[in-house]
Parts: structure tokens; sequence; C-alpha cells
């Protein structure tokens, strides 16, 4: 077993934040916001193509069993049902029971497709039934991602793959006149995550638990548009958390977001986070 990620701590539950409480959706006071920032994501060019790259890189056969962890509303669902076929099994998994209400609803009613409320922590499911496993920003809001990681080797059958696709908030860009400034927001939101640098070590986490072959493809997101970073990054919410946790004065946390929007007015902000796919392979058949 890997050893667990340095210096990553499961942090108070922050109810309003999308960093911190996309691991108890279930309990805060507006999940539609949550509902809404996934909504939001899948229809970014830039979200559809790294999910339809990481799909094939699951290596999918007609007839195949395959485990999607953290499934949220189901996007990619319906599309690994489409690679299995009508012989295959698509499995969506969540341990949020609004999130899997509205995969159930938005779903087509096909026998390929099943869902199950569960804990990406302990599955529940037995050793080597499915073909393959994919995960997509669902380890970042685990506290003990490398666990996660070892229960979908667990089920996944000799030969079958395991793919992995998260953000490393360390990577996390935004340019600003007060550049420190900028590095306190973006260490403030990392910090809402249980797992926030996850990406980075999810090599070193499939090899922890027995996968070879691993393969590691990074893509770099760029966005450009203040109002589109701030309904997905929470910046507003993040700058006035570093104000109310001392990290910056209000006037400063003020001037950094006036900036930002001065910048967008212009036609020269700039975010950047850079995603890593992972993908390791069962030994063995
Ligand atoms: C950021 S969303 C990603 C959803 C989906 N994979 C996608 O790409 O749209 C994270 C999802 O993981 C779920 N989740 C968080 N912690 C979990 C856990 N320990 N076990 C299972 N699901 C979890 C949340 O309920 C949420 O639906």
């Amino acid at each position: 077993m890997a050893q667990p990620l340095s210096g990553e701590s499961a942090p108070t539950p922050d109810t309003g934040s999308l960093a911190g409480a996309f691991r108890c959706v279930d309990r805060v006071s507006d999940p539609g916001r949550f509902v809404a920032c996934l909504e939001r994501l899948s229809s970014i060019p830039f979200f559809r193509d790294y999910k339809s790259e990481s799909r094939a890189a699951l290596g999918l056969r007609p007839g195949d069993r395959v485990l999607e962890v953290g499934c949220g509303l189901g996007l990619d669902l319906a599309a690994l049902g489409a690679d299995v076929g009508p012989r295959g099994l698509a499995v969506g998994l969540d341990m949020s029971r609004i999130m899997l209400e509205r995969t159930r609803q938005a779903a087509p009613p096909r026998a390929c497709l099943a869902f199950a409320a569960g804990d990406a922590l302990a599955l529940p499911f037995a050793d080597a039934v499915f073909h393959a496993c994919r995960v997509d920003r669902t380890l970042q809001h685990v506290a003990d991602p490398f666990q996660a990681l070892a229960e979908m080797a667990r089920v996944t059958r000799p030969g079958g793959r395991v793919v992995a696709v998260e953000p490393d908030w360390g990577s996390y860009l935004l340019d600003s006149a007060d550049p420190e400034a900028a590095g306190i927001v973006a260490r403030t939101w990392r910090e809402g995550f249980p797992s926030g640098r996850v990406g980075r070590s999810l090599a070193r986490g499939m090899a922890g638990c027995g996968l070879s072959d691993i393969a590691v493809t990074p893509r770099t997101f760029v966005l450009r548009d203040f109002a589109a970073a701030d309904a997905i990054y929470d910046i507003e919410r993040t700058v006035a958390g570093a104000v109310a946790a001392g990290g910056l004065t209000q006037e400063r946390g003020a001037a950094f977001l006036c900036g930002l929007v001065q910048a967008d007015g212009l036609g020269y902000f700039f975010s950047s986070l850079t995603f890593f796919q992972v993908m390791g392979r069962l030994r063995g058949a």
C-alpha cells in the first residue's frame, strides 16, 4: 500500500464551498449550486474532450462491465453504456443520493446502466468483478484517495484498467498585478479540498496498489473569462475566506478582485489549471 499523501488533511466541512462540500452534497443548504456546477463544466469543450479521451483509455469492449466512481450527474455513464453495449454493464456509484436521483432521472432507460449508492473508500462490490474502473474529479474530494484507488484496483479484474482524471490545485494560477495575493487566494482554495494535490500523486497511488504500465497525460485548462472562472473556482468567496482567515486585508482583497474584473474588461484575464489523466493496469490475464 502506498504512503498517504503528505500534508493533506480533511478540513472542517465548509457547507458552501465548491471545494469543500462536494463530499457532502446531501448536507448542504443549496445542492442546486453543485448540480449547476457539474452541468456547467460538462458543457465546456475542454471537459468534454478529456472525458471522451479518458473513456477511450479504459479500452472497453462490448459486453464489458465498467464502474464509474463518483458519477455525479451520470454525464459519463450513458457514454460508458454505449461503449459496453447492450450485453455489457456500466455502473455509476456516488455517495450523494441527490446526485444519484438526478442521474437516474436523466439516464436513458437502458438495461446496461445501473446505479449504486456508496463510498469510494469502501466499494460495495466483490473483488475483480469489473473489466475497468474510472474516476473523474472525485479523488480530490476524498480524504484518503490512495484507499479509493486501492478499492478500484480490488474490484477490477486481472488485466483490466483503472483510469483517474484529477486536477492538481498546486497548478492553479490566476494572473494579477499582486501575485502574492493571487498565491494566497489559490492556496486558500486548494486547502478547501480534502486532497487538493492528488493530481501529481496518482501515479504513486496506482503503483502502490499494484497497478503497472502506468501512463500519465497532462492537460491544462486555460480560462480567460472572469465570470466563468468565478462560477467554477468560487473566486469571490475564496477571497472573502482569505480575508476572514487574515491572509489578506479587506482592502487588498478588494483591490485584487477589482484587478481581475478590470483585466476581464480589458481582455487579459488569465487563469489556468492542470489536470492529470493517469491509467494503470492490473497485472495478470
Ligand atoms: C466534482 S463531482 C464529479 C462528478 C463526475 N465525476 C463528473 O465528472 O461530473 C464529485 C462527485 O463525487 C461524489 N463523491 C464525493 N466523495 C465521494 C465518496 N467518498 N464516495 C463516492 N462519491 C463521492 C460527489 O457526490 C460528487 O457527485
